[in-house]
């Protein structure tokens, strides 16, 4: 069976590209980290402690909320029928595919979340609404550590003064070579986001997908 790992090591552009190993893994039906459901933690969050962020979610709907690396967009469409416009994007067009029918297939499926094929590092910010709130969940974890400084300017870049990033940590594996998904640590996380943002919540969650447990934990940061 084809693996996602094989598949970003023969490809030069290490998946940053719109053919690259991501839609070749989307295409041969190789996503180990597809759960379709929405992430346990994430419910968790917005449904029982959001209060505890401290910043209304109410304030956050003047503008929309992005998830980037969606696949699936199971999350995407969570946070959409909060009340919020969400956009989800992916570099893999296959995946946005995926989503879209996804979507469609659900009775209860929210109007106000989009699906488009975009790269997280380039694609054009609305020029009407602002992000206001973004979800990361397993899309820092899936470039190499030697994005992860891009990765932290381009959310500040992204999210608007006052604006929230929720990062979904995963996985919080210590020490460990290689990848994806490459282990990441909230240290990590903290020095590429610390600069532009400000860390307003640090939880680990009561429950995860099976698999996962004890390797998430909740980290909510707002652009300063
Ligand atoms: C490990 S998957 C996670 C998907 C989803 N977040 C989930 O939890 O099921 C990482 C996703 O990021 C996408 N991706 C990789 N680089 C990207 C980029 N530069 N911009 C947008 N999406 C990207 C891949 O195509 C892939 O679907």
């Amino acid at each position: 069976m084809l693996k996602v790992q094989q598949l970003l090591k023969d490809d030069p552009t290490q998946g940053q590209s719109a053919s690259g190993g991501w839609e070749q893994a989307w295409k041969a039906d190789a996503t180990p980290w597809d759960t379709s459901d929405v992430q346990p933690a994430l419910r968790e969050l917005l449904d029982e402690r959001w209060t505890e962020v401290g910043v209304p979610f109410e304030q956050l709907k003047d503008g929309k909320a992005l998830v980037a690396g969606c696949g699936r967009g199971c999350d995407a469409a969570f946070i959409a029928k909060h009340g919020i416009e969400t956009l989800g994007i992916d570099l893999a067009s296959t995946a946005v595919e995926v989503a879209r029918k996804h979507l469609g297939a659900q009775p209860d499926a929210p109007s106000n979340v989009t699906f488009e094929v975009a790269d997280f590092f380039a694609f054009p910010l609305p020029d009407d609404k602002p992000f206001s709130f973004a979800f990361d969940y397993t899309f820092y974890c899936a470039l190499p550590p030697s994005m992860r400084k891009q990765w932290g300017a381009r959310y500040a870049e992204v999210i608007r003064p006052g604006g929230i990033l929720v990062c979904l940590a995963f996985p919080l594996d210590g020490e460990r070579e290689g990848g994806p998904p490459y282990s990441v640590s909230e240290e990590a996380y903290d020095a590429d986001l610390l600069g532009s943002f400000t860390k307003v919540y640090s939880k680990e969650p009561k429950a995860s997908a099976p698999g996962r447990e004890g390797r998430e934990k909740m980290l909510v940061y707002q652009r300063k």
